[in-house]
């Protein structure tokens, strides 16, 4: 893509068309987008149009922070080779969930022949407290033995499927009434009632399948630090990602209980916190290195994008991240090409916790920031 036709395309950018009808709409995508939650998950709309600009069918591009896979399967749909990365457990199974097609008929035969009540009963022993308090003990059960039989069985979209109904407010969950997002437990703490798992997984799997999906798909998901990729040198054309920025969202604490399920115990879930980018102090010299593992993987001229936002650290202090990270990339071989602002009203933010502190403060409007570089 020469400078002239990528002006051209940022123009285009720079109206936000992902803030049109119909791509507006809180749920506009394909089912499989909602196999399960994700604090920080970026709009399928908004990556639909920065992929469909800014890079060309057949392209590989990689997004080295893919959370639960957004970027990725937008990239699948628009006839992109994908690669996705991601450090957290949970969020590379949901990624890799949405790529483990088989068809929704397949899936529920699956389903259909297992009788749980012939298998073996799972030591409740070792699961903590602090899991039981969120489900009826048959629940808990059923839920532990799908679970073996999903990992025996390498069924990942299925395994995806459960964690997507592993918590939440409504009727197809299997905890208590807790957040969808985050599993607070409300006061008062609501009554644990029996959820029998295979009929909601069975509704689960047939809702992700409503919209029809290739089942041949051309990509990978890996699970890596980001700063060190076993990525060949030059093998990529472009990198989109929403990295995290500072210290705005805690990937490990909000998705407590599914990483739980994914087999990460107390102890590991604190190394996962200590590996992951997300301490404001050491933020940009760890950004430093994604972006020289990100200049080593990408071919010449190729871009990077990234999603940032805006750090509010008091009413009347703001960090600008896109400003920071240009800076920073101009001095390993990147070229700032442009970044686009997009305004977000509150009422379409997650809760956002401020400062790298552990206060949870009130919805505020938020600026997302598109910020471009070229690989010179
Ligand atoms: C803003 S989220 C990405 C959300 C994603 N675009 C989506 O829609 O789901 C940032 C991600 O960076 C991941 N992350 C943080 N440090 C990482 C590292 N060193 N290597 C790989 N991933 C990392 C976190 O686990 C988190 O999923």
């Amino acid at each position: 893509m020469n400078d002239s036709d990528l002006k051209k395309r940022i123009r285009r950018l720079k109206k936000c068309p992902w803030k049109e009808q119909p791509f507006s709409k809180q749920n506009w995508g394909i089912w499989m987008h909602s196999i399960s939650s994700y604090v920080g998950r970026i709009k399928p709309a908004f990556a639909h149009f920065l992929i469909k600009e800014l890079t060309t069918e057949g392209q590989v591009v990689l997004d080295p922070f893919c959370g639960i896979g957004t970027i990725p399967l937008e990239l699948d749909q628009l006839n992109r080779k994908f690669i996705g990365n991601d450090l957290n457990p949970y969020a590379v199974l949901i990624s890799k969930s949405k790529f483990d097609r088989r068809g929704v008929d397949e899936e529920i035969n699956f389903l259909n022949q297992i009788n749980l009540k012939k298998e073996p009963i799972p030591d409740l022993e070792s699961v903590p407290m602090w899991v039981k308090e969120y489900f009826h003990k048959k629940t808990l059960v059923e839920i532990l033995q799908l679970k073996e039989i999903l990992i025996k069985n390498e069924r990942n979209f299925l395994y995806g499927c459960l964690l997507g109904i592993l918590h939440g407010h409504r009727p197809q969950h299997l905890s208590i009434r807790t957040g969808y997002i985050i599993p607070y437990i409300p006061n008062p703490k609501p009554k644990k009632e029996y959820r029998e798992v295979i009929p909601r997984m069975i509704s689960k799997a047939s809702r992700m399948y409503k919209d029809e999906v290739s089942l041949d798909v051309q990509g990978k998901i890996l699970q890596e630090d980001s700063r060190k990729l076993s990525l060949k040198t030059n093998s990529v054309n472009n990198v989109i990602s929403s990295p995290p920025y500072y210290h705005t969202l805690d990937y490990v604490h909000s998705n407590r209980l599914r990483l739980w399920l994914c087999d990460q115990n107390d102890h590991q879930q604190e190394e996962l916190t200590t590996n992951l980018i997300q301490q404001r102090s050491t933020y940009l010299d760890q950004m430093y290195l994604v972006g020289r593992e990100m200049k080593r993987v990408l071919k010449k001229d190729g871009l990077l994008v990234f999603i940032l936002g805006d750090v509010h650290l008091s009413p009347s202090k703001s960090l600008n991240t896109a400003e920071d990270i240009a800076d920073l990339y101009e001095k390993i071989g990147f070229k700032k090409v442009d970044i686009i602002n997009d305004q977000i009203p509150a009422s379409k933010t997650t809760i956002v916790k401020y400062g790298g502190t552990n206060s949870i403060q009130k919805k505020k409007e938020k600026l997302d920031r598109v910020l471009i570089m070229r690989n010179v």
